[in-house]
């Protein structure tokens, strides 16, 4: 049965032109008032999932289902309800605040989109802004002519202005000094609180990840290859990749001390991916059945996923 207070994602796949299979079947549920970390080296298909939850790319397979309605097939008047419901921000935020509009008209913008009443809409508006410390005097300026920081909270401001369900948050805070990275973070936090927003949060920063997130999904080469609560995975990862992402990461667990885990070898092309386990021509504890056999992400304790032949032991 179809919930109405999530997003679905059921076993979705899309390749690109050039036979670039970056997201390769994936499953994953994220509802309101949760938020939903995706993990993965760059390449990994995190960006191209991300825009499939908001009906930026179509899967050839699977659908998202997102409130209830599957994405495959909408309407003109379906997409604006979509784009209402789900909000992303994207990668590189300057590129999606076109730079001949005020930050005023960039915040109006949407509203006018939507067909909301901007002056009814106005204070809340203002309100949004306050919380995002971003003040009247910059509303007159244009993107360009403020901190990184704030060019991403106007980002912010300008996705939750039409009131959505979901966030869709691409690296929000790549680029960004750590101690603005940390007031973006508490204020992502606050604003899911407020608003009981469900966002996902993608990122190649697993202290980012671990700070916000209730639940991560670890990405390799299109699929999913761990998912589950973030303490739990980062605590006691199951599938050896996590482990090495985590192990690279002193900040994550320093009285662990986790043995740092180099991964030999490049990230292969998703073009052609390994057989087997994708992951087996780096993984430290490759086996003869890894090359042969794909390990299918299965349900295991406490809502945890993972796919592995040999998974770590739950103590490691
Ligand atoms: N529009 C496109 N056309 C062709 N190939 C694409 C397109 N977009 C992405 N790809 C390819 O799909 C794969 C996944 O890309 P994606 O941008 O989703 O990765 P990512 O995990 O977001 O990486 P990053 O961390 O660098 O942002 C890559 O091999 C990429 O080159
Ligand atoms: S299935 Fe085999 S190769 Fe893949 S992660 Fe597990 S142990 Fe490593
Ligand atoms: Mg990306």
């Amino acid at each position: 049965m179809a919930e109405t207070n999530t997003i679905e994602v059921e076993n979705i796949s899309v390749t690109f032109a050039g036979g670039v299979q970056a997201v390769a079947g994936i499953s994953l549920k994220l509802s309101v008032g949760e938020t939903l970390g995706l993990v993965g080296e760059s390449g990994s298909g995190k960006t191209t999932l991300a825009k499939a939850l908001v009906g930026l790319n179509r899967p050839e397979s699977g659908r998202v289902v997102v409130e209830g309605r599957d994405l495959t097939g909408l309407t003109r008047a379906d997409r604006l309800w979509l784009r209402r419901r789900v909000q992303m921000i994207f990668q590189d935020p300057l590129s999606s605040l076109s730079p001949r509009f005020t930050i005023r008209k960039l915040l109006a913008e949407p509203l006018a989109i939507h067909g909301l009443n901007a002056k009814e809409r106005w204070p809340a508006v203002l309100d949004l802004m306050a919380r995002l410390g971003l003040s009247e005097a910059q509303l007159d300026k244009f993107p360009h002519q403020v901190s990184g920081g704030q060019a991403r909270r106007v980002a912010i401001a300008r996705a939750l202005v039409i009131d959505p369900s979901f966030l869709i948050a691409d690296e929000p805070t790549a680029g960004l000094d750590v101690s603005v990275q940390g007031e973006l973070l508490n204020l992502l936090s606050d604003l899911q609180q407020r608003f009981s927003l469900g966002i996902l949060i993608v990122s190649h920063n697993l202290n980012v990840i671990g700070r916000v997130t209730d639940r991560v999904a670890i990405m390799y080469l299109g699929k999913v290859v761990e998912e589950g609560p973030t303490r739990a995975v980062f605590r006691a990862p199951r599938h050896p990749y996590t482990r090495a992402l985590l192990s690279a990461n002193p900040v994550i667990d320093p009285e662990h001390k986790r043995k740092k885990i180099v991964l030999s070898g490049e990230i292969p092309s998703p073009s052609k991916p390994p057989a087997g386990c994708r992951f087996h021509t780096r993984c430290p504890n490759v086996q003869p059945r890894c090359l042969v056999e794909e390990p299918q992400l299965t349900e295991a304790e406490n809502g945890r996923r993972y796919a592995c032949h040999f998974p770590l032991e739950s103590a490691a």
